[in-house]
């Protein structure tokens, strides 16, 4: 199951195609609005895959969503991506400490929330395979300060929270990974929505010494995390970042103008 592939420029858009390159049999989803708006039926059709809209905010859309999903994989589930994120702060261009809390409300449910609502259905319904994989994108603003990230930020802390929390409950019962990778910056609709994407975009590049990952290598690397090769990698925060997470001081950023 995928979340959260909107139009060729999603993570979870490259993650779909490079597990269908490895020989995967999945089910694509995305919000009602997202239907209208991107272009998941064009994935939906080229990977020969279900598309099923849900509200990844509703607990009858996701209860209703992964017992169609199983009716269609013809089983439990081996992996699922949640590749959610949304920020109306960000969006309305609101400074952080200026945040209009009813939208932070909204931002916390869709953006981290929907990962625990996600899983509590996943685990009471038993729709997970014994040994299966769950991951979601997390970002480094999570442990360190990137005042343009906003409330995103306080969003990702509270995701990577819940896998390490749900990732025991899910490790004892089925024997099922939960992780987060947290990803570079990376062109995406929601990554650009963060106020000076460009700038800190090639920031990070410049610091990195691999540069920035791309969202192609970053689809790899959840190919791997769903695969029977990291059975006993749980409850971590992963990064795929080129190394821009060790890094102090780098001096190809120092000698820039
Ligand atoms: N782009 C980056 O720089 C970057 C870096 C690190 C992590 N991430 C994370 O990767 C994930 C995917 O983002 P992306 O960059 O591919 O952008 P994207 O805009 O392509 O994906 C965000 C997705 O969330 C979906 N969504 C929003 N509200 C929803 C709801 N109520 N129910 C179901 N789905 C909903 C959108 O329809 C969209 O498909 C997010 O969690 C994001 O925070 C992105």
């Amino acid at each position: 199951m995928i979340f959260g592939a909107l139009d060729e420029s999603s993570i979870a858009w490259h993650v779909a195609t490079q597990c269908v390159a490895e020989g995967a049999t999945i089910t694509l989803t995305n919000a009602p609005v997202a239907m209208r708006f991107g272009t998941i039926q064009k994935l939906g059709e080229a990977l020969n895959a279900e598309v099923i809209s849900a509200d990844a905010t509703s607990t009858e859309d996701l209860t209703s969503l992964f017992e169609k999903s199983k009716e269609v994989l013809g089983g439990p589930i081996d992996f699922v991506l949640h590749s959610i994120g949304m920020s109306l702060n960000v969006r309305k261009g609101k400074t952080y400490t200026e945040l209009n809390h009813d939208w932070m409300h909204k931002t916390l449910d869709i953006s981290a929330m929907s990962f625990h609502r996600m899983m509590q259905v996943l685990y009471n319904t038993d729709a997970m395979a014994d040994g299966g994989s769950i991951l979601s994108l997390s970002y480094i603003a999570a442990q360190r300060v990137f005042p343009d990230y906003n409330e995103m930020a306080d969003a990702k802390a509270l995701l990577e929270s819940f896998a390490r929390s749900f990732g025991y409950h899910f490790g004892v019962k089925k024997g099922v990974r939960v992780n987060t990778i947290s990803q570079s910056p990376t062109r995406t609709t929601a990554g650009s929505g963060v106020k000076g994407f460009d700038d800190f975009f090639s920031y990070a590049d410049n610091m990195s010494p691999l540069g920035n990952a791309s969202a192609e290598d970053c689809a790899k690397y959840c190919a791997v995390m769903f695969s029977d090769y990291t059975k006993a990698v749980t409850m971590q925060n992963l990064y795929h970042d080129g190394g821009f997470s060790s890094m102090g001081v780098n001096p190809a950023v120092l000698s820039q103008e």
